[in-house]
């Protein structure tokens, strides 16, 4: 079942903290970089809840979007048999190394943490969840063997701080019992949003990603565009039709494209309906199958749940190295 660890393949971890439904922007800009990398790597796939309860506390809500999460990433490629994919709190032991994580991190290398220190900045009062939130995210890499560790810009800070913790462990124990992760930077081209800032659920500025077919078209009708006349030569470079267009289509499409605005005579009505019919052919496969997904919880519990038996044994192992290497 498990993809054997092959030899000269790297494993790669992701983990996805559920705190919405996905949107068009996380599909481009880390769904489909993180999902192309099982060409190359072994990949694990993770849903981060302990971490979204930093934020999240409405019992339920949690819940909810590990159901969005897990639907989205099976609709968009993960193919759950052939990499592991599962909950966090499926898999406690993460504790019990953010433990032994807690003795050897000084204080201040988490008080200098980003997330921590803007909330102390802006007067907030952090809960420890926030503080501590470096030290989890460094339990869930190491627990797991990851050699890579594909992440935004935002994570980069916390890589170091595992990567520190990991030669730190290996070093107390004298013996080689973590894996020191590398960073794998995956953020894909930026991805604009119908405002023309980057795609954002909390800029309201994102189009759905399994929508109907009628409200997709409805957020790309609202796009924002030039208002020159019909007959007008249209530069396309810049806009956020032409960002989106580029995200979803080939290099010759878009040189087709580009030449029909340039020529003038084309409208940017007439490229929101090209926009339009290259997202459907990406989203349109999928959104059935979302559906399908989303609507049986139980399925989706048990697919996390038999990733989570796949990755306890993993989880146990690495703790096992530990306890033997400090004499516990
Ligand atoms: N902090 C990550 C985010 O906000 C989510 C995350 C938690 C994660 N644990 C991880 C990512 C381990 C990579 C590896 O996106």
């Amino acid at each position: 079942m498990t993809a054997p660890g092959l030899p000269g393949r790297k494993v790669s971890l992701t983990g996805i903290k559920p705190t919405s439904l996905p949107h068009l922007g996380n599909y481009l800009g880390a769904i489909r970089p993180a999902l192309a990398l099982k060409e190359s790597h072994e990949t694990r796939y993770f849903i981060a809840d302990y971490h979204a309860l930093t934020t999240l506390k409405t019992p339920g809500t949690i819940r909810e979007h590990v159901y969005d999460v897990a639907a989205t990433w099976v609709a968009c490629g993960l193919d759950a048999e052939q990499t592991l994919l599962y909950r966090q709190s499926d898999v406690p032991e993460v504790f019990e190394l953010m433990w032994v994580l807690a003795c050897i991190v000084a204080t201040g290398q988490l008080e200098r943490g980003h997330a921590y220190k803007d909330a102390v900045a802006q007067g907030d009062a952090p809960n420890a969840g926030v503080f501590n939130y470096p030290l989890l995210m460094a339990a869930d890499i190491l627990l797991y063997d990851a050699d890579v560790v594909p992440v935004g810009r935002d994570q980069l800070q916390h890589i170091e701080l595992t990567r520190d913790l990991a030669e730190r462990l290996n070093y107390l124990t004298e013996a080689p019992v973590v894996t020191v992760p590398q960073v794998e930077l995956t953020e894909g081209p930026l991805v604009l949003g119908l405002d023309g800032r980057k795609m954002s659920k909390s800029y309201g500025n994102a189009l759905p990603l399994f929508a109907s077919e009628k409200d997709l078209k409805a957020g790309v009708m609202r796009i924002k565009t030039g208002s020159e006349p019909l007959e007008a030569p249209k530069d396309p470079e810049g806009t956020v039709l032409w960002n989106l267009y580029c995200h979803v289509t080939t290099e010759d499409e878009q040189a087709h494209l580009r030449a029909r605005l340039l020529a003038g005579g084309f409208g940017w009505g007439h490229a929101k309906v090209e926009l339009l019919a290259a997202l459907e052919a990406v989203l349109g496969p999928m959104r059935p199958r979302f559906h399908a997904l989303r609507a049986d919880e139980p399925a989706l519990d048990r697919l996390l749940v038999a990733g989570a038996q796949r990755a306890r044994p993993i989880a146990r192992q690495t703790l096992d190295r530990l306890r033997t290497a400090f004499k516990l």
